[in-house]
Parts: C-alpha cells; structure tokens; sequence
C-alpha cells in the first residue's frame, strides 16, 4: 500500500490552511456496547482519535465528526445514538462537544453555523440514513455542503465502500490523511513489505471461512501460523480428531485439510492446539485440560491449554515479526480467558515487531493489562480493515483519498 498522492492532516494546515475551516472528519467511533448498561466497554477507538482531533482544534478549524455505530436496522434507532461517544470524548479531552440529533438536515447546519474556531460537533449516527452504506451520491453530496475540508482517520472503516468514506471524499477537493490512519496504514506496511523473519501469524476467532483469505495470504509470507479458538476445532476435525460439542465448520473441513496441504507444501509450520479446556457449556464457570485426542463427548473446548500455550509460547519468543488476529478462546468469560491473555502477555514479551488486528483480540491486550498493551509495536483499531490490507487489497476508503481520483468528484 503505497501513499502517494495522498496528503495528511499536517499538510491541510500548513499556512493557515485550517484555520476557521469546517472540518470534516470522518473518525470510527464504531465502539463495542454492554448489551445490558449500554455503556462503552472499550473506548479505545475514541482515545486513538484525539491527536488527530488536537491537532484540528489547535489549528483553528471548526471540526465536524462523523461516525457510524453498530448496524442499525431501518427505523430502529434505539440505543446506537453517538452521544455516549461524543460526552466520552468530552472527557477525555476536556472539549465541549456539540451533539445536532442528526448528520445531515437543518439540525447540523445550525449547529455548524454557530461553531467558532477551535470548537467541536460531533454529527449523530451516519447509519441512521440506509444511504450511508449504500455509498449513496446525494447523501454524500448533502455531507459534502457541511464542510470545507474532508479528513478520514476511520481506519477500522476504510474497507467498507460506504458515502462517509467513499463518496464523500471525492466530492471535497482539500482532504486527506488523519494522524492514526496514517499510524495504522504504515504500521501495517511492515508487515507487508519484507516482514523480519522468522514470521509467526496467530490466528483464533470463530470461523474459518472469516479468515480463509488473510490465510492465504500469509501462508506466502510466514514462516508459522498458529491456529486457535474455535477455529482451530475445524482444523482438528479436519485431521480425524473427535472434537465432541466444539463448534466446528462441517462444510469448511475439505478448506481445512486444503489449507494444511498448501502450508506443507510452501514450508510453513502450521501449529495447532495440543490441548484444550472443555466444559459442558457456554456458560460453564470451569473447564478441563484434555488432550486434543481425548475430548470426552459432551463437552466442548473454549480455550487452548497449558501445553499449547507453551507450544505457541516457543513460536512467540523467537519470532521477529507477529501478527496475531482472533482470540484463543470465549476469553469475555473468566474461566477461559487465560489462553488469551497469555498469548497477548508473551507477545508484550518479545522484542521483535508485534502487531495485534483489532476487534476482539486488540481489546483483549487492553484488558491484560496496560503493561501488556505497551509492549506491543501496534495495536490496531480496525478488525476486518487490518485483514483486508494484509490480503493485499485496496481500501475503499484510502484509495478515495488519493489526489488522482479529483476528476471523477463532481
Ligand atoms: C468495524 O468495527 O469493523 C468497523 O467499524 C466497521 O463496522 P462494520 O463491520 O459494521 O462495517
Ligand atoms: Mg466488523
């Protein structure tokens, strides 16, 4: 992924460039909610977006932020409003923030109009308009009158086609890059662009088929890839393994035994779990070490054992580059968060280039500790984004930042 052509931040405010200007910034507040408090349960996308936000407001711009949340259904509003997210970022920051009850309409242009230098609004739900995902020209077109300049720093959006970070900015002759979107695409360069051998991929999660693509992929560049959580139970079946509850992919086992093949034959060790704890349910408070080749029927694994931490563990130390996406097991439930939150305290251990996508696993780390977090070279704010870049794919929402795609705006 290559950044020519597109400007940061920094370069929009050179001479003034900013200043008394409507800002747009496109920033992915997109947080994760407790079902029950609806409260933010990791504000880590909201702290990772201030530099960016600083930098707007010292320069003197009116700043107008914009995110989605969750995935809203037609006319159903309730509890994915972004004003949670907007008097969070009050608090971190101090700063007033504006909330208009919509992202476009009357309500935002009179807030936006009232806005003087250096203050801050932050736009309601952009998925409260089924237009926003459909990349749609003339809800773009209504963002587009907002503003006067266009930032994205949503990382974690930048691979969905969506008018926010698609349309919108190739309507808008002054935009580019914010801070953490460039943070986040050099970061994840590394890795691409001759990676520091020995390279160790982790991989967890639930599904295969989420990952099938990023595992093609890195089976041409790693040297490893260890393979946990549940989709690791795909695997083992795929090997002739009872593997009692666990969930497994039935469709997806001839893939599992076609991605052990490839990784033979292209010399890439795949490593998978040893031993695992099982219970008799999700809800289970206590599991049991068993060896892979003896998960009793009835049972099911929720996290990797002792052993196969150990085995990961060996990988981890002396390995010069590790990307790790997906948790080893249920780790939101006590009993089976250790082979996760030990995977992510041997990643803070090595001295090698560490790199951790986001969702889940990246709000494990968080949750291991502020030590463990600091030790790791980059800890992503985009899940699917981060996969898709590693593919080798183009991102949507980069790719219209670019200075080349101006005729085609308007
Ligand atoms: C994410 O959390 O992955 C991004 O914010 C994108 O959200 P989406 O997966 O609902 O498109
Ligand atoms: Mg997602």
């Amino acid at each position: 992924m290559k950044l020519t052509g597109i400007r940061s931040i920094e370069d929009l405010a050179k001479d003034g460039g900013l200043t008394n200007k409507r800002l747009f910034i496109r920033v992915d507040y997109n947080v994760p909610l407790d079902k029950k408090t609806g409260e933010i349960t990791d504000d880590a996308r909201i702290r990772e977006s201030i530099p960016t936000i600083k930098l707007a407001v010292e320069a003197g711009a009116k700043v107008i932020l914009a995110s989605h949340l969750g995935r809203p259904k037609p006319g159903k509003h309730e509890g994915l409003s972004l004003e949670p997210c907007g008097a969070r970022l009050s608090e971190l920051t101090g700063y007033e923030v504006h909330l208009p009850d919509d992202c476009v309409g009357d309500a935002p242009k009179k807030v936006i109009q009232d806005l003087r230098a250096g203050q801050v609004c932050l736009l309601e739900n952009l998925r409260f308009h089924e237009e926003e995902e459909k990349d749609d020209e003339a809800f773009a077109r209504e963002l587009s009158e907002l503003c006067d300049v266009y930032v994205d720093d949503a990382f974690g959006a930048a691979h969905r086609a969506h008018a926010s970070v698609h349309a919108l900015p190739r309507m808008v002759r002054d935009r580019g890059a914010g801070l953490l979107l460039l943070r986040e695409l050099r970061s994840l360069a590394r890795l691409m662009d001759r990676p520091e051998k020995p390279y160790v991929a982790i991989l967890g999660g639930a599904k295969v088929s989420d990952k099938i693509d990023v595992v093609e992929s890195l089976l041409n560049v790693v040297d490893s890839l260890c393979i946990g959580g549940a989709m690791a139970n795909t695997f083992l079946a795929a090997l002739g393994k009872k593997v009692g509850l666990s969930k497994i992919e039935d469709d997806k086992l001839p893939l599992a035994r076609t991605i052990m093949d490839k990784a033979r034959n292209r010399g890439v060790n795949v490593l998978l779990p040893v031993d695992v704890l099982v219970a008799n349910g999700l809800d289970s408070n206590v599991g049991s070490e068993v060896s892979v080749d003896a998960i009793p029927d009835g049972t099911m694994a929720l996290d990797i054992g002792s052993k196969t931490i150990e085995l990961f563990g060996k990988e981890i130390a002396r390995a010069k580059t590790i990307f790790w996406n997906g948790p080893m097991g249920l780790f939101e439930s006590a009993p089976f968060s250790r082979g996760t939150f030990e995977i992510a305290r041997q990643m803070s251990r090595s001295e090698g280039f560490t790199v951790i996508g986001g969702g889940d696993s990246a709000a494990a780390v968080r949750k291991a500790g502020d030590d463990v977090a600091k030790g790791i070279s980059h800890i992503s704010t985009g899940g699917g984004a981060s996969l898709e870049l590693i593919e080798g794919r183009k991102l949507p929402g980069v790719e219209a930042l670019r200075s080349n795609v101006a005729e085609e705006a308007s």
